[in-house]
């Protein structure tokens, strides 16, 4: 038997042992549930996200837990019996042990209180339905062992994903896109019911019921999983991506790209948000009409918009940038762009193409010319339009080298003068 609980940070441990004396004075019980006993039993990393089960009256625990922990709640359901604890680096999800029902397909369940074996049972996949009892003997947690009543370790030893119930893609068609994310990461087959009742939950379209903001957390949380890669090459096997982002498919190509950026070391690799670049990777061949479909469909926040706009107009300038012959064309072509666009042509192009881009990155678009609008003043230059048309061709001609110093800049700018 694996002693679970003593694999968890002593910190955490001191504030569940607290929580086990506070539920005993409320007549409750606490179970470890979730990915984190999972995860124990793999002697995998625990995260910051931690799932306790109440059995018993969760309202009674939430207000004493959070002053007893000097947390903060930041949710609370009392309709669903469900709260959140933040704990300096933890954030603990509390939740009454509970069946559910679903009146239609992929809405949000009525929930009732039951018994913790019950709750285990209305949860998505055996390795996830296992609880640890959190007892304590004052500040010290004790080992206690795990409750496992649905095979959990059996599935996990043998590598198999499997549902727990006929209904339940129906029920909460996320979990198609939690079992390809969890499969992908934890090397997991499904098994034979399980793999046919995914292929009838994508036949009878349940993921078309879902909101797109649900369908986006998840892809969200895609991009945030160790090996994205890995986990969109089983979304494509599985069949699921064309009912998430029609028209992506799992190619050599994305392949190739994803892996150049995950093994890329250099400042390029670090210039925009990792879960940004891997989309943009992702998106790349997707065709304008599918990228809009995307803008339509999702409510991206900013940065991944501005991307997907950047990307669909930057895609067309690609056989120019290739031409480009002067450093100020390319940044002329490339300015308006974001650098996340930007670093995704990197990764997404062919090597001819990398190196120019490569360049405009590293020395071309952070290069400041040596004069500024106050300097363009002081040498006569009148304000208005034209300090900004003057510092434009400034830059241009700095960045192809006719300008090298403050020098030979305010020469630049005399002769410009007296032109004009
Ligand atoms: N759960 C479920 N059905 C869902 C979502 C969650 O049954 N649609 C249950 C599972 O038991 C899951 C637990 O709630 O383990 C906690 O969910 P969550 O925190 O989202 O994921 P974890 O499984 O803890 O793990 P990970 O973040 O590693 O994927």
């Amino acid at each position: 038997m694996k002693d679970l609980i003593t694999r968890l940070d002593p910190k955490l441990q001191h504030l569940l042992a607290r929580a086990a004396a506070l539920a005993a004075d409320v007549g409750a019980t606490l179970w470890l549930v979730g990915g984190v006993v999972r995860d124990l039993w793999l002697e995998l990393p625990i995260g910051r996200d931690i799932d306790l089960a109440v059995e018993g009256d969760i309202n009674q625990l939430i207000v004493p837990l959070a002053d007893a922990w000097d947390g903060t709640i930041t949710a609370r359901h009392p309709a669903f019996g469900t709260a959140t604890i933040t704990v300096g680096h933890w954030v603990i999800d509390l939740a009454q042990t509970r069946t559910e029902r679903y009146p239609k397909p992929a809405i949000l369940p009525e929930v009732q209180p039951a018994p913790l074996t019950k709750d285990l049972y209305r949860r998505d996949f055996s390795i996830n339905a296992m609880a640890v009892q959190i007892i304590a003997d004052g500040d010290q947690l004790l080992s206690a062992p795990l409750i496992d009543p649905l095979g959990g370790v059996a599935d996990l030893t043998a590598r198999r994903l499997r549902l727990l119930h006929d209904q339940s893609l129906r029920d909460d068609p996320t979990r198609l896109l939690r079992g390809v994310r969890l499969a992908a990461r934890l090397q997991l087959t499904p098994d034979a019911a399980t793999a046919a009742q995914i292929a009838d939950a994508l036949e009878a379209g349940y993921l078309a019921l879902l909101s797109p903001e649900r369908i986006q957390t998840e892809l969200c949380l895609t991009l945030e999983e160790p090996d994205p890669a890995a986990v969109i090459a089983l979304a494509d096997q599985w069949g699921l991506t064309p009912h998430v982002i029609p028209g992506l498919h799992w190619t050599p190509a994305l392949a190739e790209r994803l892996s150049r950026y995950r093994q890329d070391t250099s400042e390029i690799s670090r210039l925009a948000p990792d879960g940004l670049v891997i989309a943009g990777l992702v998106l790349y061949d997707l065709s304008d009409d599918a990228l809009t479909q995307v803008l339509h469909r999702y409510h991206l926040p900013a940065p991944a918009r501005n991307l997907i706009q950047d990307l669909i107009a930057l895609r067309p300038h690609i056989a120019t940038i290739a031409a480009a012959t002067s450093p100020s064309a390319i940044d002329t072509l490339l300015q308006p762009y974001s650098i996340a666009a930007i670093a995704v042509l990197h990764y997404a192009t062919e090597t001819s193409i990398q190196q120019v881009v490569s360049r405009y990155l590293h020395e071309w678009r952070p290069l400041r010319p040596p004069l500024n609008g106050d300097d363009l003043r002081h040498l006569g230059v009148p304000t208005g339009p034209q300090i900004g048309q003057l510092l434009r061709r400034l830059r241009a001609a700095t960045l192809d080298g006719l300008i090298t110093d403050r020098t030979t800049a305010e020469q630049w700018v005399r002769r410009h003068l007296v032109d004009s």
